[in-house]
């Protein structure tokens, strides 16, 4: 969507000030030997208590509240009776709705003891989400985002995952545009100001491959590289983007 009266941005903050607190508290909450299943309880519990509903569930029926993905696990992990290991990278991914107004992010959760290679991996995805969140201005066109954040990822020496790119979102969970983390020559569509999107680095710490799982739900990296993820819901200005999604 693109914000146009202080009735959309309200809304738009509103559930976006939701998403990040039950964000907040399932990483607050989060301790080896638990189940994803009670992980996302957590996150139930808080949407709950402020009326909002799960996107995945509304638009896909997704079999969880929230996605948690970890490992290998890149994206849309489906939360089961897998238990919660000292070491794992966890991806906590959630996004809801409240009003008609729908806001998404994700944050890794590195579990103690903490292995250097997937601190190092992490901070390069938050580094690549700044660098995208950087380029991700008015009337620039969607491949400056992509090309910044596949820039930052290379230097790191770690791998974009082409086949997790930001979206288009507000009155749905994905709309227009696609916003690719890489380059991509044909990806030239302008951001409007007042547009809002999820900018969304997946990043593999080996080559950048994805496949199915049998699940049908759950995207692992194709070599069992471990992926971490960051993403915001941001609205496009002429400056820096606002985050709708920020603690
Ligand atoms: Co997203």
């Amino acid at each position: 969507m693109c914000i146009e009266t202080t009735q959309d941005m309200h809304g738009l903050l509103r559930i976006g000030r939701i998403v990040a607190l039950t964000l907040q508290e399932m990483e607050a909450q989060l301790r080896p030997g638990m189940t994803t299943k009670q992980l996302d309880m957590i996150g139930g519990k808080v949407l709950r208590q402020h009326h909002a509903r799960s996107a995945p569930i509304l638009t896909y029926n997704f079999p969880g509240v929230t996605c948690i993905s970890i490992n290998d696990e890149a994206a849309h992990g489906i939360p089961g009776k897998r238990v919660i290991q000292p070491s794992d990278v966890v991806k906590i991914d959630v996004s809801a709705a409240l009003d008609g107004y729908f806001a998404d992010a994700a944050i890794t959760v590195l579990v103690p003891p903490v292995h250097a290679e997937h601190q190092r991996l992490y901070a390069c995805t938050q580094a690549a989400f700044a660098a995208a969140a950087a380029a991700a201005r008015a009337n620039t066109p969607v491949n400056a985002v992509g090309r910044a954040a596949e820039q930052t990822t290379r230097q790191c020496g770690y791998s974009v995952m082409h086949g997790l790119p930001g979206h288009g979102v507000g009155r749905a969970l994905h709309e227009w545009p696609t916003v690719p983390n890489v380059y991509r020559r044909t990806a030239r569509e302008r951001l409007p100001e007042g547009q809002v999107i999820t900018i969304e680095p997946h990043i593999a710490l080996g080559a950048g491959g994805m496949v199915t799982a049998p699940d049908t739900w759950t995207l692992k990296t194709q070599d069992g590289s471990v992926a971490a993820a960051y993403e915001h819901t941001v609205i496009i200005t002429k400056d820096h983007p606002m985050l709708v999604t920020a603690r």
